[in-house]
């Protein structure tokens, strides 16, 4: 670390820079002698020169905070003066033969690390994560995903500290040492990436189950948890278990080791990491009991867990050749995860879930300082780059790949890929080559979708010649500029569309339209009377729509046979409503609830029970950033002020109807999480919701009620949410006694401080701020951050853009404080103030100068300094 402001920014890696690795590495031994302040690490490599690179004179090791304490050659000390120390900690060693075997040992502290990158400890127990360049902080190794190894890991450490030693791949022995110590082997027979290493040690106890694959294969499942916690992890288990013989139906793709273990850490930097054979999760997407556990974290657990297991075939058996190509891995098996989930039941609202995500983090992402391509050009820190582009829009390039070469050809390709690219690190290109290879689909086009950044907007116009009865679709798109590129091509945007005639009904023409031009005329014959364009059902394209009347969204909202057409549609016409009152607001003219939008709820509440999970995304009003992202310049304030008044006129309009509907679905009976039950509780709340907010204060009542008798987490939470929203006496009570219940629970608090953080009230940033001085807040643990600070960062836009700039200050000072202990975590934190661009001067100001003084630190973080920088530069 320097102690200066930066000088001299860190180095740019750029993707055509891309050369293959001058030596591969065959075998790894690697044996770890595990101690809390100084575990040695012992490795042994047979290297060899590799055929297809240009040949090299050195050989170049990653390391990382490593001790250096003996290397050897084929056996034989290396004199000091072959072995040259790199400025990143790693080594070079000079004239080294064809083929040769070193030997390293280094000495690590995993008690030091704050990162949670490497090895570190957690509550006492160790953990590895490797992903993306942590491997070279447990010893010297060319780690990048190209070099493709088999691993044998043995651990030693104390018996009973860390009765429990796993590693990836199948166990291969074990046994007692002296000192009260004990050792185990792994062998892992998978060749694979450094960054698919881990290891677990410590006092953990195993789930077991097991699963028999299609070709009879039995392999040994186990969660591993602490002590106490074996009976949170049902739903984990049964999503592995599903998961596992959906990839079979699906893609023909079976588990390929004996055992899957699964390991549980509560210190963890993002949801879970995919390790070969041993996964490593954030108990936050393991841990689930009704009384501890959302409807939402249920469904977060099936997701995480299925999506760590695909990777076994989208990521491990076949993976990058570089980082550029993340988006090869993790938009593949996002796809693969939110397939898996819609298949288990409630395609249509699983979504529009996965749209809203969408649209809440990646339209933003894509529209500010460091949009980038789902196939990045370049980076500093590749942490960075773990992003709502990468994960979310590679999905969503994905599924119109799919749409593309159909459903028969997408498994061809898969197919393809996969027999194609078993065993190696291979390109985004690859892929597309084998599903074009595989389909006949000409994709040389549609790969513009991986290189351009932005999101395409979408505009449409239409005519109807009453004398032929043609109706005309004129389609037009364009793309708007992001930094490094100013100038955009049109990408093929297929949009499967249907015709709706004035009396509701679906008119022939349904298809899938796909515009590859910056504009172009679709035509439909034999139409008596000009219909309704009902377009991008489902979603099919990742755009902005634009172009129809307020009229038409209406319509599409009451009538479209397709679910996401009709929720969105319901949403568009809600937003435009929502403009209005903005200007309304402005102006300092009276606020009323627009006659439209309460028929709209009035026709929605109608046939509320026909799907009580639609009825509940669809009664939800768009959230404020939403709103204010379809403006010219954000006003965080007067959206607000116009959500709030909306929330509680509707709340009071409809007070009656949302009685009845509360009290109805009140759950009787045991507790389930099936799509049905889920769906009830969230039109349940969703009516306590606008209760709360309704004249009269009976809806707070209802909400103390709910939140003392609550038999699950989902209400007691959503009924706490509404007291915390509000100046009721019952608030502290609720969140005093809510605290008091599950002090000891470290999920649970993370609630407790979100909910505080995402408060409508105008105190929030003073409650926050005391939070950070809570015995419960801990810097360290990166759940806590992010229910605190990033919850009140990006979950509460007008406390955040408080117009005293408070919001401000206070996420530069936390962002300074982590940069110091986690600088993945403090990188991920500056994300709001780059949107500076959205709101007015005054606030735009304010955020540059908060990120011009965190740049200013000495000792900033190369990870830190590229967001910091990038959004000013922007
Ligand atoms: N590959 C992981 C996933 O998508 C995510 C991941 C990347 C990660 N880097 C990490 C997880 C660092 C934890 C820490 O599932
Ligand atoms: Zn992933």
């Amino acid at each position: 670390m320097t102690t200066t402001a930066r000088t001299n920014p860190p180095p740019t890696i750029r993707r055509e820079d891309y050369r293959p690795p001058a030596f591969l590495v065959d075998e790894v031994d690697l044996h770890l002698a595990l101690h809390p302040a100084a575990t040695r690490v012992k490795a042994r490599l047979d290297l060899r020169r590799n055929p297809a690179a240009e040949p090299a004179t050195a050989l170049e090791l990653d390391g990382e905070a490593l001790k250096l304490v003996s290397l050897r050659l084929d056996g034989a000390a290396l004199p000091p003066e072959r072995v040259r120390p790199r400025a990143d900690g790693g080594l070079s060693i000079d004239g080294v033969p064809d083929r040769f075997v070193l030997e390293s040992e280094v000495e690590i502290s995993p008690e030091a690390n704050s990162e949670l990158s490497g090895l570190y400890l957690s509550g006492g127990n160790y953990f590895t994560q490797c992903e993306a360049e942590g491997f070279r902080r447990i010893t010297f190794f060319p780690d990048r995903p190209d070099v493709m190894a088999r691993y044998t890991t043995t651990i030693e450490a104390d018996r009973a500290a860390c009765p429990v030693l796993l590693s990836n791949g199948n166990p291969d022995g074990a046994g007692d040492l002296p000192d009260g110590r004990h050792w185990a082997r792994w062998v892992d027979p998978h060749p694979k990436p450094s960054y698919l290493f881990a290891v677990v040690a410590g006092d953990l106890v195993a789930v077991r189950d097991s699963f028999t694959t299609r070709s009879g294969r039995e392999v040994a499942l186990a969660i591993w948890v602490r002590q106490g916690d074996e009976d949170a992890c049902g739903h984990a288990m049964d999503s592995l278990k599903r998961s596992m013989a959906w990839d079979e139906e699906t893609y023909g793709l079976e588990y390929d080791l004996d055992v899957f273990n699964i390991a549980a850490v509560s210190d963890f930097n993002m949801g879970a990491m995919e390790n070969k054979g041993l996964n490593v999760f954030n108990t936050k997407y393991i841990l689930a009991r009704p009384e501890t556990a959302t409807d939402a974290d249920y469904e977060g657990i099936e997701t995480v867990v299925s999506h760590e297991y695909f990777h076994n075939w989208t990521g491990n058996r076949v993976t990058c050749r570089d980082w550029f190509q993340l988006s090869l891995k993790e938009g593949l098996t996002v796809f693969r995860d939110q397939h898996f989930t819609a298949d288990q039941g409630s395609a249509a609202v699983k979504r529009l879930a996965d749209v809203r995500r969408l649209r809440a983090a990646q339209f933003p992402e894509d529209a500010g300082p460091m949009a980038h391509p789902v196939r990045p050009d370049s980076y500093v820190e590749i942490n960075n780059f773990y992003t709502a582009t990468v994960y979310q829009k590679g999905a969503e390039v994905v599924r119109m790949m799919r749409a593309l070469v159909g459903e028969a050809g997408f498994r061809k390709g898969m197919d393809l890929y996969i027999a194609r690219h078993d065993n190696q690190a291979v390109t985004i290109e690859d892929f597309a080559q084998a599903m074009q290879d595989a389909s006949g689909v000409d994709l040389t086009r549609f790969r513009r979708w991986y290189a351009q950044a932005g999101t395409p907007e979408l505009r449409v116009r239409d005519s109807f010649d009453a004398a032929t009865g043609r109706y005309t679709l004129t389609l037009s798109q364009s793309t708007p500029p992001t930094p490094g590129q100013p100038e955009k091509l049109p990408v093929p945007i297929p949009v499967r569309m249907g015709l709706i005639g004035a009396d509701g009904a679906e008119r022939p023409g349904a298809g899938v339209l796909l515009l590859e031009e910056a504009e172009q005329d679709f035509t439909f014959e034999g139409l008596e009377a000009k219909p309704v364009p009902s377009l991008l059902r489902g979603f099919s394209a990742p755009v902005k729509l634009s172009g129809l009347s307020l009229e038409q969204l209406g319509f599409l909202a009451r009538h479209d046979t397709d679910p996401f057409v009709r929720w969105d549609s319901g949403q568009q016409y809600a937003v435009a409503e929502m403009l209005r009152l903005v200007e309304d607001f402005r102006a300092q003219r009276p606020l009323d609830l627009p006659e439209g939008l309460a028929a709209s709820i009035a026709a929605l509440l109608d046939r509320a029970m026909d799907d009580p999970a639609f009825t509940a995304e669809a009664l939800t009003l768009p959230s404020e950033d939403f709103v204010s992202d379809q403006m010219p310049v954000a006003d965080p304030e007067a959206v607000h002020a116009v959500r709030q008044f909306l929330r509680a006129a509707i709340g009071t309009r409809f007070a009656g109807r949302f009685a009845v509907l509360h009290a109805e679905l009140a759950d009787h009976g045991p507790y389930r999480i099936d799509g049905a039950a889920m769906g009830r509780r969230a039109l349940r709340n969703a009516c306590l919701s606008y209760l709360g907010q309704a004249e009269g204060g009976e809806g707070l009542r209802r909400a103390e009620a709910q939140f003392n008798t609550g038999g699950n987490m989902t209400d007691v939470l959503a009924a706490l949410r509404v007291l915390a929203d509000s100046d009721s006496p019952a608030r502290e009570a609720a969140l005093a006694g809510f605290h008091g219940r599950w002090k000891q629970h470290d999920l649970v608090l993370d609630k407790w401080f979100a909910i505080q953080a995402m408060s409508a009230r105008a105190d929030t940033l003073q409650q926050v701020k005391a939070l950070v001085g809570h015995l419960d807040f801990d810097l360290r643990n990166p759940n806590r951050v992010r229910a605190l600070i990033g919850a009140f960062a990006a979950g509460n836009p007008s406390q955040f853009h408080h117009a005293s700039g408070e919001g401000y200050r206070f996420l530069a000072d936390s962002v300074i404080a982590l940069d110091a202990v986690n600088t993945q975590v403090a990188a991920r934190m500056v994300g709001p103030l780059g949107q500076w661009k959205r709101q007015d001067a005054r606030r735009g100001a304010l955020m540059r100068a908060e990120l011009a003084r965190i740049l200013e630190r000495p000792g900033l973080s190369k990870g830190t300094f590229e967001k910091v920088s990038k959004s000013l530069a922007a």
